[in-house]
C-alpha cells in the first residue's frame, strides 16, 4: 500500500515545498532588480492564470497515478511519450537540488554563525561583501555546508511520507511563519520604512513596458512554486482521496505568495531605512542584510531569527525536490525508500559540485557571461521550469482526455472545470512560449 498524507500533513508539506529560498532570498533579489510593485503585479497574475491551474493539474495526475512522475505519465498515456516529461523531472530535480542546496549551505552557515557569534565579527557593515565572496571561495567550507543540508533532508526524507517529511514540516512551519511575522512586523517599524512599502506596492508605469521584466515574473512564478518538474505530481500521488485538490491548490498558492510577500514586508522596508539599493542582485540576503543586521538595535537577534528562517524554508523545500526521484529510484530499481533516497541525494551533489565549484577552482567558467551559479538558476527557471510546465499543461489539457481531467481534479461539476481546462490547453503553453522565446 502506497503512505498516504494527513489531511493538514499534506497542506503544510505542500506549503513548506513550494515556500522556500525562492520566497525570501531569490523574491527579493529579483524584485529588488525589476522595479518592486510592477514586477509583483505580474508576478501575482502570472501565479494565478498561470500557477495555480499547473498545481491542480500536478496535484490531479500525481493522485490520479500514485505512483513516480514517469511510471504515472506512462499509464495515464499508454503508447504515448509523456513520460518523457517524468523523465525531465527526475533528470532535473537533480540539478535543482544541486544548486539550491548550495545557496541552503549557505543560509545554514550564516545561521550557525549567528548563533555563534562568528557572523558578528566583521566590525563594520560594508566588510560583508569581502566576507562572504572570502567564505565562497573557500574550496571546502561551502562543500561542507552543502553536505550537511544534504544529509539532513535525505535522513528526513529516507523516514518516509509520514514519518519523515510530514513530521519534519510540522514541526518547521509553525515556527517558520512565526518567524517571518516577526521580521515583517519589526522591520515596518523601523523609521523610513514607508520607502520600501511604495517600493513594495506602488508600481512604476514604465516597468510595464519592459519585455525582462514580464521573463523575470514567469521566472520567477515557477520557481517560486515549484511547479514544471513533478514536485506536486509526486507529493499528489501519497494524497488522500477525499482530499480536495482545487481546494488544495488555491491554499497552497495563497501560502506560497503570503510568505513571499511577507518576506518582502521584512526585506524592504529595512532595506530602504537604512538607504541601501534594493537592485543588489544575489547577494542582497547574504551581505546587504548582515550588514543591515549589524547595525540594527537587536539586529543580531533578529538575523539569527532571519538566517534560521532562510535555512529552514530551503530545507522543506529540499525534501520534495529529492522526493521525484527516490520514487523514481525506488520503484525503479525495487529498492527500499532509503537506498534510492540515498543514491538520490549522491547524484543530486555531484550534479550540484559545478555550481559548488564556480566561486572557487572554477572560477573563471562563464556561459555567456554568467557565472556557474548563475547559468543553473537561468536553465532552472528560465528553461527547465517551463518546459515542464508547458508538457504538464499540454498533457492535461490535451492529451490525457477532458472527462478524465476534469474527473481527476475533481472539477467536473464545477464551472472553474472549464477555466482550467481552457488555461491549460491555450494560455499556459501560448503565454509561457511567448515569453521564453522573446528570451
Ligand atoms: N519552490 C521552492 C522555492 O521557491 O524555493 C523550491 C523550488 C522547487 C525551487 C523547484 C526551484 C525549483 F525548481
Amino acid at each position: 500500500m502506497r503512505e498516504q498524507w494527513s489531511r493538514g500533513g499534506f497542506l503544510l508539506a505542500a506549503v513548506g515545498s513550494a515556500a522556500g529560498l525562492g520566497n525570501i532570498w531569490r523574491f527579493s533579489y529579483v524584485a529588488g532588480e525589476n522595479g518592486g510593485a510592477a514586477f509583483l503585479i505580474i508576478y501575482m497574475v502570472a501565479v494565478i492564470f498561470i500557477g495555480l491551474p499547473l498545481v491542480i493539474a500536478e496535484l490531479a495526475i500525481g493522485r490520479r497515478g500514485r505512483d513516480d512522475a514517469v511510471a504515472t505519465l506512462r499509464h495515464q498515456a499508454p503508447g504515448k511519450h509523456w513520460y518523457i516529461a517524468g523523465g525531465l523531472s527526475v533528470v532535473g530535480a537533480f540539478f535543482i537540488l544541486g544548486f539550491y542546496s548550495l545557496i541552503a549551505g549557505w543560509a545554514l552557515k550564516y545561521f550557525i554563525g549567528a548563533v555563534d557569534g562568528s557572523l558578528w565579527a566583521p566590525v563594520h557593515s560594508s566588510a560583508y561583501g569581502a566576507y562572504f565572496k572570502a567564505f565562497i571561495a573557500r574550496p571546502y567550507e561551502p562543500l561542507i555546508w552543502q553536505l550537511l543540508m544534504i544529509a539532513i533532508t535525505t535522513a528526513v526524507v529516507a523516514a518516509g511520507i509520514r514519518h519523515g517529511i510530514e513530521a519534519a514540516n510540522r514541526l518547521l512551519m509553525p515556527i517558520l511563519g512565526l518567524i517571518i511575522i516577526a521580521l515583517a512586523v519589526y522591520s515596518l517599524n523601523l523609521d523610513g520604512a514607508e520607502k520600501g512599502l511604495e517600493f513594495l506596492f506602488s508600481p512604476d508605469w514604465s516597468a510595464f513596458s519592459r519585455p525582462a521584466v514580464y521573463i523575470a515574473a514567469i521566472g520567477q512564478a515557477f520557481f517560486s512554486l515549484g511547479i514544471g518538474m513533478a514536485i506536486f505530481l509526486t507529493y499528489g500521488s501519497y494524497l488522500d482521496p477525499g482530499q480536495s485538490i482545487g481546494k488544495s491548490a488555491c491554499i497552497i498558492v495563497l501560502g506560497d505568495s503570503l510568505l513571499a510577500i511577507t518576506a518582502g514586508l521584512a526585506i524592504f522596508p529595512a532595506v530602504f531605512a537604512f538607504g541601501i539599493d534594493p537592485a543588489e542582485g544575489p547577494e542582497l540576503a547574504f551581505i546587504t542584510l548582515p550588514g543591515l543586521f549589524s547595525q540594527m538595535p537587536g539586529g543580531r537577534f533578529i538575523g539569527t531569527l532571519f538566517f534560521g528562517l532562510l535555512a529552514g524554508a530551503a530545507l522543506t523545500s529540499m525534501f520534495s525536490i529529492l522526493e521525484v526521484p527516490s520514487a523514481y529510484l525506488a520503484r525503479r530499481m525495487a529498492w527500499s525508500r532509503r537506498k534510492a533516497v540515498c543514491l538520490a541525494a549522491l547524484l543530486s551533489f555531484l550534479a550540484g559540485l559545478p555550481p559548488a565549484l564556480g566561486f572557487a577552482l572554477l572560477e573563471d567558467i562563464t556561459i555567456n557571461g554568467r557565472g556557474l551559479l548563475d547559468t543553473y538558476d537561468y536553465a532552472v527557471s528560465h528553461l527547465l521550469l517551463p518546459t515542464g510546465g508547458i508538457l504538464i499543461a499540454l498533457f492535461t489539457g490535451w492529451g490525457w482526455g477532458k472527462s478524465r481531467a476534469l474527473e481527476a481534479s475533481g472539477l467536473l461539476n464545477s464551472p472553474l472545470g472549464k477555466v482550467w481546462l481552457f488555461s491549460l490547453r491555450y494560455i499556459s503553453p501560448v503565454v509561457i512560449l511567448a515569453v521564453f522565446m522573446s528570451a
